[in-house]
């Protein structure tokens, strides 16, 4: 079960990088917004977030979630998730909503890695 959590595991980071990946281009556009990209990687980060919680919940592994943690970034994600749905309907540019997606998948960034996912 180890091989299916790490393979989640890759889809994450390969989900971080759309997202990430989908506003970092658009950093010198003038008609910022929120693009497919960052849309699919928000949903590719709830989907294999989930996914991981859920095989670690089980006991299939030998993880322990940091439950505080994981609630912030479903939280954060679901946010993110719902901006870019509303964005993804609308014309560009979109500045402020392209921003705050950005800014939180900064902020989950940085708490998956200073406050730990795992225990
Ligand atoms: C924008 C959304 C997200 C971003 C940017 C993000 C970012 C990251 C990063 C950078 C890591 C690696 C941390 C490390 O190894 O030190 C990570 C791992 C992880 N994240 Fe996320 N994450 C997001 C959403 C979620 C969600 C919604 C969940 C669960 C509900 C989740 C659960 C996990 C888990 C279980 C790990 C694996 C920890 C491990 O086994 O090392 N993430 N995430």
């Amino acid at each position: 079960m180890l091989f299916v959590y790490n393979a989640f595991l890759v889809l994450h980071f390969i989900g971080l990088a759309m997202l990430l990946g989908g506003f970092m281009v658009q950093m010198s556009s003038p008609d910022k917004g929120v693009n497919r990209t960052m849309l699919e990687g928000a949903l590719t980060q709830l989907v294999t977030g989930v996914v991981m919680v859920g095989i670690a919940s089980s006991g299939a592994i030998d993880e322990k979630m940091n439950d505080p943690v994981v609630g912030i970034k479903l939280l954060i994600v679901l946010v993110i998730t719902v901006l870019a749905f509303i964005g993804k309907r609308k014309a560009p540019p979109q500045v402020a909503l392209w921003a705050t997606i950005g800014a939180l998948t900064i902020i989950n960034i940085l708490i998956a890695v200073f406050a730990g996912v795992v225990k």
